[in-house]
């Protein structure tokens, strides 16, 4: 079939979105997010979360086929994230998912959020060539994955040994006062700081570690790093130039991804490149990257920062392509894997 017309479900961390794509058409992308709730605690706490999505489901759905002006018989399948994630959040998502696809009597597709991050730059940029390079940077997961074909195909080359590259953003941000979620804050005040200030360490880049590791990435370190940098400043200064550290730790992430995504590129032979997950936001990263990928010949794809953070459009757009290539659907029996691999693109 081609050109589905898909609606898309995600509720696997404190986003509740409702999205509805028509093959690579963004039809409406509803999101409501709980991170205010979760402020204080500097962190998602998973039972706010799942009670928040419980809340925001409906009218976010309401909303989604209101904005897309279609009819819900009219579509062609329900997909939902499936996993990873929040178990109580992802079973929220699921359970609305279930009763669309039995009141309707259409085919449910349980989606790998992960391929959704990659998957949702066809609604910017159209259908993906196979194969590209996807490298895939989120709260929870730092990727480079091989992607034949993002309904049938793909493999994950490299990830983190350690903590994620959105982790370490909010690590660091939290050490540094900043507030939680640390991404934003931290590309914000990193536009007042120098970049070449602290040289800060690039985890996995030494020749040894690149034997064993070469597209494997390691955050803890550098962390760390930042960590006692600010402790001891703080000890024989009283004050920390907060934009320098900002700026000095968003290189030294932005320094590493875009360096192994373009030497994984050259390995495999591969000349396109897809960025994807909520970092994928970071305005140094897409800088960076974009002006390595053009000094290696490399055409890169970049969704729009703001399908870049979980949304149910990216499931509804893997969902279209499911469709579209024939695979045989998840069925209403399935259940939520709070550890699905990135590999298992539905399931
Ligand atoms: O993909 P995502 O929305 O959720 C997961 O699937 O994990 O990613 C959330 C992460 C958070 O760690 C947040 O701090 C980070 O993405 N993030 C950013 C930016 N916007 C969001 N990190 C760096 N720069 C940003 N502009
Ligand atoms: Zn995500």
């Amino acid at each position: 079939m081609s050109d589905p017309l898909v609606l898309g479900i995600e509720s696997s961390c404190d986003e509740t979105g409702v999205g509805v794509v028509r093959g690579h058409e963004l039809l409406a992308n509803e999101v409501a997010s709980s991170v205010e709730e979760h402020v204080r605690f500097g962190g998602v706490v998973p039972e706010i979360a799942s009670r928040a999505h419980l809340e925001a489901i409906t009218p976010a759905l309401t909303r989604a086929v209101d904005a897309a002006g279609i009819d819900l018989a009219d579509v062609d399948a329900i997909a939902v994230t499936a996993g990873p994630g929040l178990m109580g959040a992802l079973v929220v998502g699921v359970s609305a998912a279930k009763a669309l696809a039995y009141a309707l009597d259409k085919p449910l597709y349980g989606v790998n959020h992960l391929i959704g991050h990659i998957g949702v730059d066809m609604l910017d940029h159209g259908p993906l060539p196979g194969p590209a390079m996807a490298l895939l940077v989120s709260g929870g997961h730092t990727s480079i994955v091989r992607v034949g074909d993002i309904a049938t195909d793909v493999e994950e080359i490299g990830a983190t040994i350690d903590d994620a590259a959105g982790e370490a953003y909010d690590k660091v941000a939290r050490l540094l006062g900043l507030g939680y979620p640390g991404g934003p804050l931290i590309d914000k005040l990193a536009a007042d700081g120098d970049p070449s200030a602290i040289r800060f360490p690039r985890g996995l880049t030494a020749k040894h570690d690149r034997q064993k590791h070469r597209f494997d990435f390691s955050f803890s370190g550098l962390k760390t790093a930042v960590a006692r940098w600010v402790e001891i400043q703080r000890r024989d200064h009283g004050e920390v130039p907060l934009a320098d550290v900002a700026a000095s730790f968003q290189e030294a992430v932005a320094d590493v991804v875009t360096a192994k995504t373009i030497d994984a590129c050259q390995e495999y032979g591969i000349d396109c490149v897809v960025l994807g997950g909520g970092v994928a936001a970071n305005s140094r990263l897409r800088e960076l990257l974009a002006q390595r990928c053009e000094e290696a010949g490399i055409t890169l794809r970049r969704p729009r920062p703001v399908l870049c953070t979980d949304n149910g459009a990216m499931i509804a757009t893997v969902g279209a392509a499911l469709v579209a290539a024939g695979v045989r659907p998840s069925g209403l029996d399935m259940s939520a894997d709070s550890g699905m691999p990135l590999n298992q693109i539905c399931l």
